[in-house]
């Protein structure tokens, strides 16, 4: 008579003693086709019904024990494995302080974005900005450039949806917004991207920077251009340098005027920044042009204000002294590192 019993706790023996590549082998070796408790349900045929019976309900309890220890023996081998590499590769995260970080900075553009505005927010100024893609009345024509006048040539414009809509070319349509916006007395500084077609060079790029001032209010005179304007330069290139006003032509102010500053490099003596003047051309400005007041219904018999538009880009490159405006596009961390802090 076969004993069942010691079939079951030989096997069992093996099983908890077996590693999990041995497992398999095991489980074969009872349960396979060729394996022990296999033959025994084949050979039933040899018995009488009631050994049949006995021996049949028997063998497939094993069967189960037999699975089952096996599948027990597996997990806790798994588990056991997985304890061991989660051990072997558990995080130290104090380590963590000791890595070589990085750190960010800002780049050099949004950074000369971000001090002038600070300047012009300790005179009082607040900071707007408006969107990128104008209509024709913005960007030209409540800023007293007419259709058809030459000036829009020299604007270079990219144009969307045929003629409706364009790239603004310059920051002066923020004026117009902010004018829209609320009533005088206003003092407000526009910075952003501006757009123009033209091809780029070591001083040109077809996208580039601009930070428009506006102040509009009761008795605005030039007088008050000036005091801002020096102050600006004052506090964002030295304070001992002086500035000067040479007339110019702009449709949207009356009069217009180019500000220089002193050349904070040699103080005026003459060198390769200013190019042996002693003068560098900084940004241009003017008294806002009674037309562009009417535009957004101001009354210009009671208001008066002036307007500057600042290069970003040309202001940065002159503070840090870089001579290639495509610097500031090409991603290249070895330049964007320098503007640390
Ligand atoms: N919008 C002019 C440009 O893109 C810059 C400018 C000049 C803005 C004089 C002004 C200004 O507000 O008064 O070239």
């Amino acid at each position: 008579m076969i004993n069942i019993e010691t079939i079951i706790s030989e096997a069992l023996d093996k099983i908890n003693k077996a590693d999990i590549a041995f497992l398999e082998a095991l489980k074969s070796e009872y349960l396979g086709k060729n394996g022990v408790l296999t033959q025994i349900l084949k050979s039933l045929s040899e018995y009488s019904v009631e050994e049949k019976k006995k021996i049949g309900s028997e063998a497939n309890k094993a069967k189960n024990a037999i699975e089952e220890a096996v599948e027990k023996r597996k997990d806790l081998l798994n588990k056991a494995a997985l304890d061991k590499k989660l051990k072997k590769e558990k995080l130290d995260y104090s380590q963590a302080f000791y890595f070589p970080f990085s750190k960010g900075t800002l780049h050099p553009v949004l950074k000369t974005i971000e001090d002038i505005s600070d300047v012009f927010k300790s005179l009082g100024f607040s900071v707007a900005e408006g969107p990128e893609i104008e209509n024709d009345w913005y960007n030209f024509e409540a800023l007293n450039i007419p259709a058809d006048h030459p000036a829009r040539d020299t604007q270079d414009t990219f144009y969307l949806d045929g003629l409706k809509n364009l790239l603004r070319t310059h920051t002066s349509p923020g004026q117009i917004h902010a004018m829209e916006k609320q009533e005088p007395p206003i003092k407000v500084i526009v910075p952003g991207r501006v757009y123009r077609n033209e091809a780029s060079d070591a001083s040109h790029s077809s996208t580039f920077h601009q930070i428009e001032g506006l102040a509009v209010g009761e008795n605005i005179t030039f007088a008050d251009l000036k005091n801002t304007l020096a102050k600006f330069v004052h506090q964002f290139f030295g304070n001992d340098l002086s500035i000067r006003f040479r007339p110019s032509y702009f449709q949207f102010t009356e009069p217009s005027a180019e500000m220089d500053m002193q050349c904070f490099f040699c103080k005026g003596k003459g060198c390769r920044v200013c190019k042996n003047s002693g003068w560098i051309e900084t940004l241009g400005c003017g008294m806002v042009h009674p037309n562009v007041l009417k535009s957004v219904n101001y009354d210009p018999e009671k208001y008066t204000g002036y307007a500057f538009g600042i290069g970003v880009e040309r202001i940065t490159m002159l503070k840090y002294g870089i001579d290639d405006i495509r610097l500031f596009y090409e991603n290249d961390l070895k330049f964007l590192k320098q503007f640390n802090g």
